[in-house]
């Protein structure tokens, strides 16, 4: 068995995936999580991993969770994700993401552990000047969401030149998909994500889906996104992991598929894969959304030897599929 990883948030859709991931590579997991909006049983049931039920703002918590456990790096998912509502409620945003993550940090810096993997987000980099988005494109968060997420890499940077805490910063760009066998997937109460929500619409558990905005310059005129399955993201986790307990520096990465896929794409392979037909509502477009966000993942490839295995949109939107009709039944 190899070390104790911590995972904060791994009763999420992307944490639980990574806690996936950290066990078929042999880690020991331990995850924090308030179950604001996770899954007690996607811990306890299917990844059968230790659950602590609790806040990562409370600091005599995590000082008995270090204290008691032998913990080799922390994985940070825990955080409030909902750009629309991170507008009209900034404190909630600021507090959680920012100053429940400062919290988290020095607790770590008491326990002396200094390994942390941090999500991240495109959204920081703000209204694309050029595509692919690289890791120094200009950064100019537009959400309270994003610029919580911006905060944090800037506390991240400073606390390694003072305090030596070494972090890998992962910029997500859209994610999507479901473990491929099945065991886990995405379950957000509310879901703003399109791929769930088309999937929702084809089961009938919503009227329609709603375009925003149709007459963006793109091929056929709604938004272009980057969409990352799911299980490529955790897999990236245990790399940036490695390359961090073999002593690696602080580092930012994107990870994102490379190429774009427009909104009617989506729709259109949901529809083939889901074999539905869907009601379409077109809406005007809604302030801040960029019509192209497509990441270029070149330096996660070449310095982490990351390889995404789904990137094929048919095969990342079948396995959500196959996830929300088990879900659903
Ligand atoms: N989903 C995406 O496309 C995407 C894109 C970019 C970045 N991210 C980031 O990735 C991370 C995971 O996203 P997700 O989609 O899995 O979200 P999620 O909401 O499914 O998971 C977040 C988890 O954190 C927990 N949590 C929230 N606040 C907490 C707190 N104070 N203490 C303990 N637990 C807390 C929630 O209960 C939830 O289980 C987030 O940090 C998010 O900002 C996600």
């Amino acid at each position: 068995m190899k070390n104790t990883i911590l995972v904060t948030g791994g009763a999420g859709y992307i944490g639980s995936h990574a806690v996936l991931a950290l066990k078929n590579a042999g880690y020991e997991v331990i995850v924090l999580d308030n179950l604001s909006n996770g899954h007690r049983e996607l811990v306890e049931d299917v990844l059968q991993v230790k659950l602590i039920v609790g806040d990562m703002s409370d600091r005599s918590l995590l000082d008995n969770i270090f204290s008691t456990h032998n913990i080799a790096a922390v994985m940070h998912f825990a955080a409030y994700i909902a750009v629309g509502e991170s507008v009209t409620q900034p404190a909630k945003y600021y507090q959680n993401n920012v100053v429940g993550t400062l919290t988290l940090l020095e607790a770590m810096l008491k326990a002396s552990v200094n390994k942390f993997i941090f999500s991240s987000t495109c959204a920081l980099y703000g209204v694309p000047q050029f595509i692919p988005l690289t890791e120094n494109h200009p950064q100019d968060p537009i959400s309270p969401y994003a610029t919580s997420k911006w905060m944090v890499e800037r506390i991240l940077s400073d606390f390694d030149t003072a305090y030596n805490l070494k972090s890998v910063r992962f910029r997500y760009f859209n994610a999507a998909g479901a473990d491929p066998n099945g065991l886990l997937g995405e379950d957000h109460e509310p879901e703003t994500h399109l791929i769930p929500l088309v999937l929702l619409a084809a089961l009938g558990k919503r009227e329609s889906i709603v375009i925003f905005g149709t007459d963006y310059p793109t091929t056929d005129g709604t938004c272009i996104r980057d969409y990352i399955h799911v299980t490529d993201l955790a897999q990236a986790h245990i790399l940036g992991l490695e390359y961090l307990l073999k002593g690696g520096e602080s580092e930012v990465f994107n990870l994102g598929n490379g190429s774009g896929f427009s909104v009617r794409e989506v729709i259109e392979t949901a529809k083939e894969v889901t074999g539905k037909v869907l009601k379409i509502e077109e809406r005007d477009r809604r302030p801040g959304d960029p019509p192209i966000l497509v990441g270029s993942s070149d330096k996660a490839r070449q310095k982490l030897g990351w390889r995404p295995e789904y990137p094929n949109l048919n095969e990342i939107i079948r396995h959500a599929w196959e996830w929300h009709i088990k879900r659903h039944k």
